[in-house]
């Protein structure tokens, strides 16, 4: 299978979506002789292209694009080439109304946007199909082709009646019997017993709260039926071009796709990244969707996406002050980034996104915006042979599932207030902040490479990932586990005694009797052994206790008096419970202890809040993250890649300064 260094050849690509489409041909020459001047590598092009490319039924114009790659390649620009299929033209809907996606309620989603598309209608499948054969042919073997992009964000959901049938076939596969249907969605509850399988439904909108299991299994089947939408044109592109990569670009920490099936499908993962810039922790959403991206790929991937500066879909959109394009590229470079690149290369005039920043702005070149693309571009192609394929170090796991999330987040459970992102994120942010560079893995992934292995919280655990997390303490490791885990099984039943017996026999508890969520703004006083406290919140647990040890017990509230963070000394390894959602500061102080303990380190030491220290191959990356300047002291002797000279002892960084560090002599 071709990957990403089939496409990069050592260096870090560099680009971003390009829709000439969307301009007079004469702009096309100008822009070419831009990109060269930013170092542009690499642009995508055709990602919303189809209904230029088919503007009828079967009456396909490929002139204009044929004059650009060829534009492209004369000036030594590769091509990631999009399948157009996210944006179906209007003819499409028009003569066949039933390829449009219908919402929970019945209601068609029409055209006049983009991503009207319906997953399982055989008439988009096969129109996507005949346009990316029409593509592959003709483009499969152009010299400009570096990689092929599959549609964009696949994210759409329906509730048709093509959708219907789909996930009845898709349920007989996994269910084998209408009987073990009504066995794994518990249809004894509330009479919801199905005797034929044309009775079944996707959960479309209901009188009250839908059935649990079904909505847990209509979730894996959204996501496994835009999976097939992007094989299918998988198996065309690769049938064309043997050895060139294939990709689709995911949303960050998207809750439609489960991103560890997806990624075995495909040769490179691309993420698209927007951070607010003005979020104090916009750095470490990026690191942590980042950390996702890098774990999905099992090494580097590409950053499909990012913004210039302001992007058009939030309440308010501000640019990116001076600095922080750089700053947040070279955090994904760190992060395993073997690409970066943006929407887009030219500002759209019109359409939706006429207001989202691009590299070449409204204003043209003489911007600061384009003065910073110009620099980045000639940083990374200096950077490219030193960075690109090294692996990054991470010594800690940070477990995540999909599976866990759809189940979990759902209406009837003991809190509304819970969120999965939030929680990962405030867990994520807790190693972060404490300068730890974290993998994520799913639960039953092979985590013998990791001293320490976190669950911020997972509700639903499978057999497999239970002993899993058995063997890998049992064999040495450090766990620490967060509230409201292994309750549910692989179908969204709860498990025995409320949690699994193998997680309380490996965490050392008899017995949770009760999950008590905090209200809003409730908190819940905890002190530590050693007299220190923090305050938990959202929520709390009564544990009893078979042989752990008390960390911290709670001191206020309806549990005064009774565990909160417990300690399990199991094998060769150790389990902590965390039972409520400690905050910030306490978390990361529990983290990083336990981390310490385990054997984990920061890849430097003592460094100023706000600098995040990521090791890339032999290479150190200092980010400054910080409102200010901060100083860092790496122990060794380094050579700045970036500045081009010796190191000094002290790094200093300015606010949004970056320094790449390669050890002398090496
Ligand atoms: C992405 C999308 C792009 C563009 C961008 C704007 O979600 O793939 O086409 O719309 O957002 O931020």
């Amino acid at each position: 299978m071709p990957d990403l260094n089939d496409a990069t050849r050592g260096r870090i690509l560099y680009g971003g979506d390009y829709n000439p489409e969307q301009w007079p041909e004469e702009t096309w020459q100008e822009d070419v002789r831009l990109m060269r001047q930013a170092g542009v590598t690499t642009v995508t092009v055709g990602v919303f292209s189809w209904a230029r490319l088919e503007p009828t039924p079967g009456g396909y114009e490929f002139d204009w694009l044929d004059r650009l790659l060829d534009l492209l390649h004369a000036a030594g620009i590769g091509v990631v080439l999009a399948t157009p299929t996210a944006s179906p033209p209007p003819w499409l809907g028009h003569l066949h109304p039933e390829t449009l996606p219908q919402a929970e309620n019945g209601t068609t989603v029409w055209y006049g946007s983009r991503n009207q598309f319906c997953a399982s209608s055989p008439e988009y499948r096969r129109r996507a199909a005949a346009i990316t054969e029409q593509l592959a042919a003709r483009y499969g073997q152009h010299p400009a082709l570096t990689m092929w992009h599959i549609n964009n964000e696949y994210g759409t959901h329906c509730w048709c009646d093509a959708t219907a049938a789909h996930f009845r076939r898709w349920l007989q596969h996994r269910h084998g019997s209408l009987e073990e249907l009504n066995s794994a969605w518990g249809t004894a509850f509330w009479s919801q017993h199905y005797s034929d399988w044309a009775e079944i439904l996707p959960p479309r909108q209901a009188q009250y709260i839908r059935n649990p299991a079904q909505l847990l299994d209509f979730a894996r089947f959204t996501s496994d039926a835009l999976l097939e939408c992007y094989t299918a044109e998988h198996a065309v592109v690769a049938r064309h071009s043997p050895g060139i990569p294939v990709t689709t670009n995911h949303m960050p920490f998207w809750r439609g796709q489960d991103g560890w099936a997806w990624a075995k499908r495909q040769d490179v993962v691309a993420l698209d990244l927007y951070p607010d810039p003005d979020d104090a922790l916009g750095a470490q959403y990026g690191a942590l969707v980042q950390d996702l991206a890098r774990s999905m790929a099992g090494g580097p991937w590409m950053l499909m996406e990012q913004a210039t500066g302001a992007v058009n879909w939030r309440p308010v959109n501000r640019p990116k002050p001076h600095g922080l394009t750089r700053l947040w590229s070279l955090q994904a470079v760190a992060r395993g980034a073997d690409a970066v690149c943006f929407f887009q290369w030219r500002q759209s005039r019109q359409g939706a996104e006429k207001f989202h920043s691009a590299m070449l702005p409204h204003s043209g070149p003489d911007n600061r915006t384009f003065r910073e693309v110009t620099a980045l571009g000639a940083e990374l192609d200096r950077l490219g042979p030193a960075v690109s394929g090294a692996p990054v170090t991470a010594e800690i796991a940070l477990l995540h599932d999909w599976d866990s999330w759809w189940a979990g987040e759902q209406p009837g459970r003991p809190s509304q207030l819970t969120g999965y992102q939030e929680t990962v994120t405030a867990w994520h942010r807790a190693l972060w902040e404490s300068h730890h560079t974290t993998d994520l893995a799913h639960p039953a992934a092979d985590l013998s490479g990791y001293r320490l292995v976190v669950i911020p919280s997972l509700y639903l655990l499978t057999d497999t990932a239970l002993d899993n997390l058995t063997a890998y303490v049992r064999s040495g490791g450090t766990l620490v586990c967060g509230w409201f885990t292994g309750v549910a099984d692989h179908q969204d039943r709860i498990r025995p005694g409320g949690v699994d017996a193998r997680l309380r026999e490996l965490l050392g508890l008899a017995a949770v009797h009760h999950w008590w969520p905090l209200a809003e703004g409730d908190r819940v006083h905890c002190e530590n052994a050693d007299g220190t406290g923090f305050d938990g919140a959202l929520w709390s647990e009564e544990l009893e206790l078979a042989d752990a040890e008390v960390h911290a017990r709670y001191r206020s509230g309806e549990l005064a008096g009774r565990p909160a963070v417990t300690r399990h000394p199991y094998g060769e390894g150790t389990a902590w419970y965390v039972s409520t959602q400690p905050e910030p500061e306490a978390l990361r102080t529990l983290l990083d202890r336990a981390a310490r303990e385990a054997g984990a380190r920061p890849a430097v030491e003592g460094l100023p809040a706000g600098v995040e220290a990521v090791r890339r191959g032999e290479l150190l990356f200092l980010l400054n993250h910080g409102p200010q300047q901060a100083k860092c002291e790496p122990p060794g002797e380094w050579e700045d890649l970036l500045a081009n000279r010796r190191a000094d002892a002290t790094v200093v960084l300015e606010r949004h300064g970056v320094a790449v560090l390669k050890p002398v002599g090496a």
